[in-house]
């Protein structure tokens, strides 16, 4: 097994970019492995056990490379597959949900919106945290079919797109919610679109900052914090077209990096 003293990531394809920003704005002296899985992109369209499968291959590549800590930077792999995946390995695991809890309790008028995949909406485990943390907001929710497509084919910026987001916003403005949870990893990347089409006081709120405090907590407390302030080299694993994914990473200009065919 190689060991690599790095934090592994995996999404079913850029979308856990947004979730390595935040983890490598916060913890610099990291090195990160990331697994874009974007041949088997959307995976919110995709029955359970598929998604649970395909999270198990991504899985055990990333600890084939010796990984310290997992991040399942997809809410629907979260939701279909991360009990499953801390039954069947050792290694520590952070995964991410809607953030329903703080849009409930930020939201004056008592109403959210959430725009998520099918995968994400239908599961179980959406519908125990809504239990927990919804019960008293009026929940508008909404599939944001197509969308993940877009963005992974470098078509984020296009009237397709502009359509689509409309469609999917109209109920939530309808509704008058005043807080929107993007409920999917590669949603972030909409925001200024999603912004240019919706009223002010609606503030768009999304979980990458919470998962990455999660993530170096789990860290502290398995001592496993990497201190060593030499930059690191980070290392992005794709099976589809890695074009859209290098435009972002330099871009962001957050460290060296490779990036690698899966
Ligand atoms: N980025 C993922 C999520 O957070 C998956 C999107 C998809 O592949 O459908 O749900």
């Amino acid at each position: 097994m190689i060991t690599s003293n790095s934090i592994g990531i995996f999404d079913s394809g850029i979308g856990g970019l947004t979730i390595y920003k935040e983890l490598k704005q916060l913890m610099p002296n990291e090195s990160f492995l990331y697994v874009a899985d974007s041949n088997n992109a959307p995976y919110g369209e995709k029955t359970d056990d598929e998604i649970k499968r395909l999270s198990f291959v991504n899985t055990q590549f990333l600890v084939d490379h010796g990984v310290k800590l997992v991040v399942v930077a997809c809410n629907t792999a979260t939701t279909a597959a991360i009990k499953s995946l801390r039954k069947s390995f050792s290694t520590p695991f952070v995964g991410i949900e809607p953030a329903i809890k703080p849009a409930a309790e930020q939201s004056t008028r008592k109403k959210v919106g959430i725009l998520a995949t099918k995968g994400t909406l239908n599961s179980s485990l959406f519908h125990e945290t809504y239990q927990r943390f919804g019960k008293d907001i009026e929940l508008t929710t909404q599939v944001g079919s197509g969308l993940v497509q877009l963005i992974e084919n470098g078509n984020m910026y296009s009237s397709a797109m502009t359509e689509l987001l409309k469609r999917y916003l109209q109920p939530m403005i309808d509704s008058e919610v005043d807080h929107l949870v993007l409920g999917c990893t590669h949603y972030p990347f909409l925001k200024d679109q999603i912004q240019a089409l919706t009223p002010k006081e609606i503030e768009l709120v999304d979980s990458g900052k919470a998962v990455a405090k999660q993530a170096e907590r789990l860290l502290r407390q398995y001592a496993l914090s990497n201190s060593d302030p030499e930059t690191k080299l980070d290392t992005f694993f794709v099976n589809g077209v890695d074009n859209v994914l290098y435009q972002f990473i330099k871009k962001w200009d957050l460290a060296p990096f490779k990036i690698n065919s899966l």
